[in-house]
């Protein structure tokens, strides 16, 4: 196993690829906190199912777009725990409208859930990689941060910033051995994407070349890459993992 002794963190780990990336990172014998919202039920879920395969597994709860009480977990956190050595950004929402009619607090909500949270939990955890000199952060990004997308103005400037905040976290920890990478999923089956139609999911297979939606484990397999020593050479790097969705 290659990830013995880590300690990670993932947030939004309750459901859907913060799921899928929680137990692939227990496969490789990390130790996992699963951060969730408001679905207890889940995270507990996932937690038992790591725990069946041997692994260990925490919940804890917490709104990452609130800054208050996301610091207060984090503290508790690494008081309890003493460090975090892998770091998934991972929790985040889709409000979808057109830009003439979105409003000002959809947009607060998207930006502050998939863009902010990722600021306020990296400045929160990797005082404790410094320390270690040691750590590997991944943002979650979306292929629509790259290519952008009708119908989703907020969610892709959210997405788009997630680019600009590893490259600039990757030059500021680098000298720490601290490794800041993000993820570009394109289509992965979770609830997320359950809520488009049958025709708006026709459309989109029509633009995978694979010819098929991605899976939530194979976002996991790449948080694993990214997490792990194999690859110890890439920073700063956003990880396209798309079915080619976005050539
Ligand atoms: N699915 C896709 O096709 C796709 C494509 C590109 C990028 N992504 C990105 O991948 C990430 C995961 O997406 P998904 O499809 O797995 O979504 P999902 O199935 O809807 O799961 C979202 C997860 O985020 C958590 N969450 C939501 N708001 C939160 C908050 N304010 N504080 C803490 N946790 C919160 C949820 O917790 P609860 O269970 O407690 O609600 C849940 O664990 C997101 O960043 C998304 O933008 C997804």
């Amino acid at each position: 196993m290659t990830l013995e002794g880590e300690i990670a963190l993932v947030t939004g780990g309750s459901r859907g690829i913060g799921r899928a990336a929680a137990m692939a990172l227990a496969k490789e014998g990390a130790e996992v906190i699963i951060n969730y919202v408001s679905n207890e039920a889940k995270a507990k879920e996932t937690c038992n199912e790591i725990a069946a395969m041997g692994g260990k597994a925490s919940a804890v709860k917490f709104d990452v777009a609130n800054i208050d009480e996301t610091k207060t977990a984090i503290e508790q956190l690494l008081k309890d725990k003493k460090k975090i050595s892998i770091l998934v950004n991972n929790a985040g929402i889709t409000r979808d409208g057109l830009m003439m009619r979105y409003s000002i607090e959809d947009w607060d909500q998207v930006l502050n859930t998939n863009l902010r949270s990722a600021f306020v939990v990296s400045q929160a955890v990797i005082r404790s990689m410094m320390k270690e000199r040691k750590g590997s952060i991944i943002h979650m990004g979306s292929i629509v941060g790259i290519t952008g997308n009708a119908g989703q103005a907020a969610y892709c400037a959210a997405k788009a910033g997630i680019i600009g905040l590893t490259k600039s976290m990757a030059k500021e920890l680098a000298s720490r051995n601290i490794r800041v990478n993000a993820i570009a999923p394109g289509f992965i089956e979770t609830d997320m994407t359950h809520a488009l139609t049958e025709d708006q999911k026709k459309a989109i297979f029509n633009e995978i070349p694979l010819g098929r939606i991605g899976t939530a484990e194979e976002i996991g397999q790449a948080v694993v890459f990214l997490a792990s020593s194999q690859s110890s050479y890439i920073t700063g790097q956003t990880v396209v993992v798309d079915g080619g969705m976005g050539m």
